[in-house]
């Protein structure tokens, strides 16, 4: 496995990749990084090339202007996808989901199958911008730190939270890779993100979608509006995990991946 450095635009995206073959582009969640997808990359069967970037703002990555959009960051990921060859497999976990939610809507043909995990189609209420706002200031007068304190209870399920303090501490040392100024403006495309519910009936490609049951912040029923809203889409339902699904079942994750892989 390794890391270089992909130019896009403005954008230095810092890329993990391993493996040969059609490319599955993996989209990390907030406020992570690449990292988060090292047990996918590790396992990918033969016949595939993973590609992992550091998203525009995040962790080793960096770029002017910095991602204030949704669009800014597919943007970034279309350029990625020319620069390693299309049409991808594209994974997707909640923020990264969000953001290929996007790379449909413009480019479709750079998309050869989708896999959307523990995500949701709706923007955000009124309700959640407020509190994304809340953590834009903590971040902007504590630093990363204090998105990351104030997320984690949300983002690992209760049984992880009971059986591996290890993972919460990982994520707390991934999350604080990423600069407090990329934080801020990643809660801002977070914040503005449209609703992506109009488009899970244009979505044609093979579709996966994977959510943890212990998933609290994107529960299985937001994962079935996806599931029932694009044409064909099959659900596969991780026991045990929660909104980490593929960190906290590592092997579960993988295995749903392999299989929809397989069959693509
Ligand atoms: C994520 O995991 O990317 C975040 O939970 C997304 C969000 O807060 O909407």
């Amino acid at each position: 496995m390794t890391t270089r450095d992909v130019h896009v635009g403005a954008t230095t995206l810092a890329v993990t990749e391993v493996g040969d073959g059609p490319a599955v582009v993996f989209l990390h969640g907030f406020p992570l990084s690449a990292r988060m997808w090292e047990h996918q990359l590790a396992s990918l069967p033969s016949g595939w090339r993973g590609v992992a970037p550091d998203l525009r703002g995040f962790a080793r990555s960096s770029g002017t202007p910095s991602a204030r959009h949704v669009t800014d960051h597919a943007s970034d990921v279309l350029g990625l996808i020319d620069a390693v060859g299309g049409p991808v497999v594209l994974v997707g976990l909640s923020m990264g989901g969000y953001i290929a939610f996007e790379c449909w809507r413009q480019r479709p043909a750079a998309i050869r199958a989708l896999v959307l995990a523990d995500t949701r189609a709706e923007g955000d209420s009124d309700e959640a911008r407020a509190k994304r706002g809340t953590l834009q200031r903590a971040a902007a007068e504590q630093g990363s730190a204090a998105v990351i304190d104030a997320m984690l209870p949300n983002l690992l399920g209760e049984t992880t939270q009971a059986t591996d303090p290890h993972l919460a501490v990982q994520l707390r040392q991934w999350a604080l890779e990423s600069r407090a100024e990329g934080v801020i403006d990643a809660l801002e495309v977070l914040k503005t993100r449209p609703d992506s519910r109009p488009t899970l009936g244009t979505i044609t490609c093979p579709t996966l979608v994977i959510v943890g049951e212990e998933d609290t912040l994107t529960p299985r029923a937001v994962a079935q509006v996806m599931a029932d809203g694009i044409p064909g889409a099959q659900l596969v339902r991780i026991p045990l995990a929660g909104h980490m699904s593929n960190l906290e079942q590592p092997e579960a994750f993988t295995r749903a991946l392999g299989a929809f892989l397989h069959a693509v």
